[in-house]
């Protein structure tokens, strides 16, 4: 099946590529050497009667042919000015649309509800809201789908405490829901008579009892307003319309066996009812089940995976499905997925990937927890980022206004921790370092917005809210042209992460266009240019990657700075 599960890094090796070095020219075509293989002809000869053939006329100089059988391609002076032009004249700065916008739902964040959110969550939640961003920058139509798990067993327990601190109060005792689900689980685990009738709420809740419904659904508001605190500090998409809870497909379980049943994929394995979905073997060599119903008749898990995929495929109608949630349920996922497959509930029209990422840790390379322990908790985390950028940044520029500065210390705090996460191989662990994600210098949200507020003041300078109107880049430092060849390779790099998945690659792309800048800007003086069309043609440089800084920057849900 043509499944894009795990298949993390597939990618084509493209024809031409940049060549990043000047002296092999803006672009390297690489296919002689496969060709000549191919064709049983010394590659350099390939090479070079490809050039013969080539017509790239008013675009590129005359190829060069090198080494082996590289083909070397440097634009020209016309080539490249109409190429900036086209980014001015784009507000999309390159990414084009996809010719068949896709419906996809992307299932992320997804915390448990009765738990506070905890570090774990952050990394999906980060993650997954990238994806969306980039799929709807390629066209794509996204439904955002926060699976959170409102249901199960705990609930029991959870339910009963409830009812015995008195449910009468609008929910200040469960306030601190943590401490809550601590209490609760000390009574299942210690109180016999309390044990007994958490098992009996069980049985209610499933019953569709009303009062414990209802008491049941006061600690799935109390965690929603706590999620959509966090959503809110943190700056993502998801809001409580995009909450779709494990809840929800309690209707569908059922269904989810009867087709089972019907297809003849049930078995029975010690009372309880599986699937054995093909190609799955445990370690000694036996076929592994995906349960989908215990003995007592309670659902699982699975169960309701399956329930949403058939849901998503058959009411949502979508193309693709992107599940975001750390590795340890790649098995999980890719043992439903075949069994819905099988089942009929998905077939290869509907792609479906799993995204996965490691998990966070601290300085001393252990799960990242608290200094005495426990886990962290989201919300202080997000406060210590923003206290940490305001002490820099006060430090850094203290003639700021003290709202400005709040501002700044938050887009600083949640951008630094944003960007952390993802600008590594997002299926590595990472090490959580407040050093290293507030650096200035480095690949790094500080860097970046930075370069970002160097060239708002070079506007703010020049008295200018752009570039002038019709000013022509003309590309003659070669500082210039790196900076330019950079920003056209804008669009290329988003497409190919609306595919891959990898948002890392965007934060690569971001920190190369700084460089660049970096560098052009060490070498072309901008305002006192030599002359006025020079300086004009700096300007939309100057623009052009800024607008790119903060359209990327953007896609990775991280806010841009006026100054800092
Ligand atoms: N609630 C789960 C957890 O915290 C994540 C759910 C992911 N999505 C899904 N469709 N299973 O681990």
């Amino acid at each position: 099946m043509g499944r894009a599960l795990g298949a993390e890094h597939a990618e084509a090796d493209p024809l031409l590529r940049p060549s990043g070095n000047a002296k092999f020219g803006d672009f390297q075509a690489n296919a002689a050497m496969g060709l000549g293989k191919r064709l049983g002809r010394p590659p350099r000869e390939v090479a070079e009667r490809i050039v013969v053939e080539l017509d790239l006329e008013g675009l590129c100089e005359p190829a060069e042919v090198a080494g082996p059988g590289f083909i070397n391609l440097r634009l020209t002076g016309e080539a490249l000015e109409r190429g900036a032009a086209a980014l001015v004249g784009d507000a999309q700065m390159g990414i084009a649309r996809a010719h068949e916008p896709q419906r996809v739902v992307v299932d992320y964040s997804s915390p448990n509800v009765a738990k506070e959110m905890h570090v774990g969550h952050l990394r999906s939640t980060i993650i997954g809201d990238a994806i969306v961003r980039v799929q709807e920058a390629v066209g794509h139509e996204v439904i955002r789908q926060n699976h959170v798990g409102d249901w199960g067993t705990q609930f029991g327990m959870l339910v009963e405490h409830l009812v015995d601190i008195g449910a009468t109060g609008e929910g200040a005792h469960i306030a601190d829901l943590n401490a809550f689900y601590q209490e609760a689980k000390k009574r299942f685990d210690a109180d016999a008579d309390f044990n007994g009738r958490a098992r009996e709420r069980v049985v209610a809740l499933q019953g569709g009892d009303a009062e414990t419904l209802g008491l049941w659904q006061k600690l799935v508001d109390e965690s929603l307003l706590h999620m959509d605190e966090v959503y809110a500090r943190l700056g993502v998409l998801l809001t409580e319309g995009d909450v779709r809870g494990e809840s929800s497909y309690n209707d569908g379980l059922g269904g989810v066996i009867e087709a089972l049943e019907a297809k003849g994929l049930l078995e029975e394995s010690e009372g309880a009812k599986v699937v054995f979905p093909a190609g799955f073997e445990g370690q000694d060599g036996e076929p592994m089940p995906v349960i989908v119903q215990k003995g007592d008749g309670g659902f699982l898990y699975s169960t309701t995976d399956l329930a949403a995929l058939r849901y998503r495929v058959s009411e949502l109608d979508v193309d693709r499905i992107i599940y975001v949630t750390d590795a340890r349920q790649k098995q999980h996922f890719a043992m439903m997925l075949a069994a819905g497959e099988m089942a009929g509930f998905v077939d290869e029209r509907v792609r479906t990937d799993h995204v996965t990422f490691g998990m966070v840790l601290g300085e001393d390379g252990k799960p990242f927890k608290t200094r005495d322990g426990g886990t962290v908790r989201l919300m202080s985390l997000l406060e210590e980022a923003e206290e940490r950028a305001g002490a820099i940044v006060a430090e850094k520029n203290p003639g700021l206004s003290e709202a400005e500065m709040g501002r700044v210390a938050r887009v600083v705090g949640i951008g630094a921790i944003k960007y952390a996460d993802l600008s590594g191989d997002r299926v590595k662990d990472y090490v959580f370092s407040w050093e290293r994600m507030l650096a200035m210098e480095g690949n790094t949200a500080p860097y970046l917005l930075n370069a970002y507020v160097r060239i708002r003041g070079i506007f703010r300078k020049a008295a200018l809210e752009g570039a002038p109107e019709g000013a022509v880049v003309s590309v003659g430092h070669e500082a210039e042209r790196a900076l330019l060849l950079k920003l056209m390779e804008l669009g290329s790099v988003v497409e190919r992460v609306s595919e891959s998945l990898e948002p890392h690659q965007l934060c690569g792309y971001l920190y190369d266009l700084a460089t660049a800048f970096h560098r052009f800007y060490e070498h072309c003086p901008v305002l006192v240019a030599e002359d006025a069309a020079t300086r004009d043609g700096r300007l939309v440089l100057c623009e052009l990657t800024g607008r790119g800084l903060k359209l990327v920057l953007g896609l990775l849900g991280i806010d841009v700075l006026e100054r800092m």
